[in-house]
């Protein structure tokens, strides 16, 4: 079949690993009471199911033969009310069990949230997002089924199963070894197919990984996809991975479904073995082994099976569960690489220094991208910085709110190592406007505010106002309170950067990182902009990645970054003087707007 670019194979886990199982425990450690009630009634049902039989042999060998007829009633409805308590207790069983499987379900997906929030842009840098989304529901879910029934099931199960070996073997040991003689050969086949019904569940998750992160990139992707109309070939693509997929479920329950038959085969044989050998001992008038003993050694047979039926299955969700656990706590014990040192202190408050000494970073090893960058902004600075397309102007904001680990070098703010502090206390201080405005879906209100949760309407106002974005946002049919689904499609790309402008001005930053943030706004708007910044940037210190001149031109000092190095430094009479690199972007670019 052909290969393509979105059929990731994942490393799959060679030993059984039963560590995964012992870390699902903690997890149920809490519903342990729960899991115990759940235990105990469905012993107990379980055992007085197992009277059943007995009582019937009483009724055939002893009851009937003595014509007694009011003991023939008693003892039927003594089995009537076993039945019942069974059906109640089973709908019990059922609340119980549901219960505790979702909210074992639900703490180990909030954990797998929590920490996803916490993994650092190069996580995210790292891998399709449909396989990050994949883990946090598909695989969970599947585990659904193990947590709610399984557990509980498969304890019962195993006492029932003590039990009735227990209760055959009172009945009559010869039948009751025949019985049994049919469990090695379970054992054999079980033990002949693990390893490859372990493998291909292994298999099927990762196809289904790669099958969601293929659907997950398409639906981001379709205005593209549409334009160029490639429709036809994502639809290729599409189906090699759900193909792919197909057959990895195809041979995936090939193993469980093997044995299913296998033991409805063995249970049957052995059943048939009973009834001759019984009927053959009977015959030659062997000891302790009437009509009614043999009645009751086929109602055991019948409920030996069925637990081991469910164990059997058990075992097949077990190894399912496994090969989601592992990318489960896979995903939990992903390092967060980007984190607070040990010791670190909240940052103090802000007042806006911020130097780079030496810094070098790659994101990938090898490659650097700033080599030896050092600089200084001085509190209330306001630092334009231009290049060429990929010079590492993105790169070097984001070194400032350390959404990355340097390689070498320091960053400090007001003289503070930023490695030294907390990474909330700094951000928090910090307005960043990324390069792509990301809206997030709820009403513009909830946007804007998104950069400080405890601004009053009338402080989002304010800031929106301060962006030129009020006049846009009172034209919308809700005004402030207009609903914007995720990505703001309906909004404007350089609406969509005014919100993100307000966003970040709304935390009151010392600091202020923007990033191309006026590209797509008029030169109209930019202007107002402009004059309602100006006041605004007064008391902080900004850096501002930008195209316009207007914006470049005000700012106190202008930096020049290509090939991973500060190329050039100094305000804009400065560098034109210099006729170096930033005069020749200005001469090509800038020159006529000033004519
Ligand atoms: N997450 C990443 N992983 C690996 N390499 C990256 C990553 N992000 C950026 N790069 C590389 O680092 C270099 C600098 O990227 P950066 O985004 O800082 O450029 P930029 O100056 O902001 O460019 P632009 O003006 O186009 O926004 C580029 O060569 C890019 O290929
Ligand atoms: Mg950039």
């Amino acid at each position: 079949m052909a290969r393509n670019k979105y059929d990731i194979g994942e490393t799959l886990e060679t030993e059984f690993n039963f560590s995964h199982l012992k870390r699902l425990g903690k997890y149920i450690k809490p519903y342990r009471k729960d899991l115990f009630l759940t235990i105990i009634l469905m012993t107990v049902t379980s055992a007085l199911g197992m009277l059943t039989p007995i009582i019937l042999m009483q009724i055939m060998d002893v009851y009937i033969p003595n014509n007694d007829i009011k003991g023939i009633v008693l003892l039927s409805i003594l089995i009537l009310g076993i039945y019942l308590i069974i059906s109640v207790v089973l709908r019990m069983k059922i609340t119980l069990t549901s219960r505790l499987g979702q909210n074992i379900i639900h703490t180990i997906r909030r954990d797998i949230f929590e920490h996803l929030q916490e993994l650092p842009f190069s996580y995210y840098d790292d891998r399709p997002h449909g396989k990050i989304q994949v883990r946090v529901v598909n695989y969970v879910n599947s585990l659904s089924d193990l947590l709610s029934n399984g557990i509980v099931n498969t304890i019962t199960d195993l006492f029932s199963l003590v039990f009735i070996v227990i209760f055959m073997f009172a009945v009559n040991v010869r039948l009751a070894l025949i019985c049994l003689l049919g469990l090695p050969m379970l054992m054999i086949l079980i033990f002949i197919i693990k390893k490859k019904q372990r493998v291909a569940w292994q298999i099927l998750s990762n196809k289904s990984s790669n099958l969601n992160a293929y659907i997950a990139e398409s639906i981001s992707g379709i205005r593209v996809t549409q334009s160029f109309t490639r429709e036809r070939e994502n639809t290729k693509i599409f189906n090699t991975l759900s193909n792919d997929y197909r057959q990895a479920w195809m041979t995936a329950v090939k193993y469980n479904f093997l044995l299913w038959p296998a033991i409805n085969n063995i249970s049957t044989w052995t059943t048939a073995a009973v009834f001759v050998l019984g009927v053959a001992w009977i015959d030659q008038g062997i000891e302790g082994i009437t009509a009614g003993v043999l009645i009751a050694m086929t109602g055991y047979i019948g409920q030996f099976w069925a637990p081991v039926n469910t164990l059997a299955s058990f075992y097949n969700s077990l190894l399912t569960a496994i090969s989601y656990l592992e990318r489960i706590f896979e995903t939990i014990d992903e390092p967060v690489l980007v984190k607070d040192c040990e010791g670190a202190v909240p940052m103090p408050p802000i007042k806006g220094k911020v130097e780079f000494k030496n810094v070098v970073f790659s994101y990938e090893d090898g490659i650097p991208i700033l080599n030896d960058i050092s600089f200084t902004a001085n509190v209330g600075d306001s630092i334009a910085i231009v290049g060429p397309t990929g010079a590492g102007k993105t790169t070097i904001i984001n070194l400032i709110s350390r959404f990355y680990n340097l390689d070498s070098g320091t960053i400090t703010i007001d003289g503070i190592d930023i490695d030294k502090v907390t990474i909330k206390s700094l951000r928090k201080q910090m307005g960043i406007m990324l390069q792509d405005s990301f809206i997030f879906s709820g009403t513009i209100m909830d946007n804007i505010r998104y950069g400080n949760m405890e601004a009053t309407d009338e402080q989002v106002i304010e800031a929106a106002k301060t962006v030129r974005a009020h006049d846009f946002i009172m034209e919308l049919e809700n005004g402030y309170d207009t609903e914007v689904n995720e990505r703001g499609t309906r909004l404007s790309v350089g609406q969509r950067q005014l919100i993100s402008f307000a966003r970040a001005l709304l935390a009151d930053p010392k600091i202020l990182i923007l990033d191309e943030a006026t590209s797509s706004i008029d030169t109209e708007t930019e202007i107002l902009l402009q004059e309602g910044l100006s006041k605004l940037l007064a008391n902080r210190t900004s850096f501002i990645i930008a195209h316009r001149l207007s914006t470049i031109k005000n700012s106190t000092c202008i930096m020049y970054v290509d090939g991973g190095k500060i190329q050039e430094l100094g305000t804009h009479d400065e560098l034109i003087e210099k006729k170096g690199k930033y005069y020749e972007l200005y001469m090509s670019q800038y020159k006529f707007l000033e004519e």
